[in-house]
């Protein structure tokens, strides 16, 4: 059985202060939820904080990203090493934002994630298609050319443990969601794809979200979906309550 899993993906939200304030909220609503794996995204800023507070907790800490050095001369990144330092379990690579705003391509996912699972963090994969692309039908097309990019080269060992985050571009805080049975669908592709490359084993343990414009009031279309084993939440995330009641449904 795989656990389900809800991360808040709190994008670049969030100073110290109300980063504390969230999860002093959630921390009480919550009350050591273990139901599901719950894993918390903050921004770099906060990753220190955060993890403080939920280190004797069942709440996981993950990052929004990271560069796939060690260490070196790459002024103004962060690597895995300083992300395990910091006691992230989890790191979400290839988000939307990061392929629009930063020029993420699949082959810069794949070091990424190369790099994360080397480093002991497990990646958090986004894929997704764009909407001009889901008219033309070729939403199975990108969907099959962004995971065999970014899988390029790695292990079942490693493939595994992964996560996707199915994400349509499209429903990315604009709130408007995917309807659940078409994400459940793309979730089915996704297995399928898997246990072409790898085995029908490791295509049943990959965990795959939706992630789009989730809230308190479609979370249960995408739970209870057969092939969907989570939601990563952006917006809803920001607010302690929403996010529980999320977690809780
Ligand atoms: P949203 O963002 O929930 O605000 O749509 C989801 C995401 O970007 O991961």
């Amino acid at each position: 059985m795989r656990k389900k899993i809800i991360a808040a993906n709190w994008k670049m939200y969030k100073t110290i202060k109300d980063a504390e304030n969230f999860l002093r909220e959630f921390l009480s609503l919550s009350n050591n939820y273990t139901e599901k794996e719950v894993v918390i995204c903050p921004p770099f800023t906060s990753l220190f904080l955060v993890r403080e507070y939920i280190k004797d907790t069942p709440y996981k800490l993950g990052a929004q990203n990271l560069f796939w050095e060690k260490e070196g001369a790459y002024t103004g990144e962060i690597s895995p090493i300083m992300l395990r330092d910091l006691g992230c379990e989890y790191v979400i690579i290839g988000h939307s934002e990061r392929r629009q705003y930063f020029g993420e391509d699949d082959e810069i996912v794949n070091k990424k994630l190369k790099s994360a699972f080397d480093n002991g963090l497990i990646p958090i994969l986004c894929i997704g298609e764009k909407w001009e692309e889901r008219e033309k039908g070729k939403t199975n097309d990108i969907i099959i050319k962004q995971i065999n990019g970014a899988l390029e080269g790695l292990d079942k060992e490693n493939v595994k443990k992964l996560v996707i985050a199915y994400e349509p571009v499209w429903a990315i805080g604009t709130g408007h969601s995917a309807r659940g049975e078409d994400a459940n669908e793309v979730a089915s592709l996704i297995r399928e794809i898997i246990e072409k490359k790898y085995s029908g084993v490791v295509a049943q343990e990959i965990r795959i979200q939706y992630g789009g414009s989730v809230n308190p009031k479609n979370i249960s279309e995408f739970l209870s979906q057969p092939e969907i084993d989570g939601a990563l939440v952006g917006g809803a995330s920001l607010n302690p309550q929403t996010f529980w009641e999320i977690v809780r449904i």
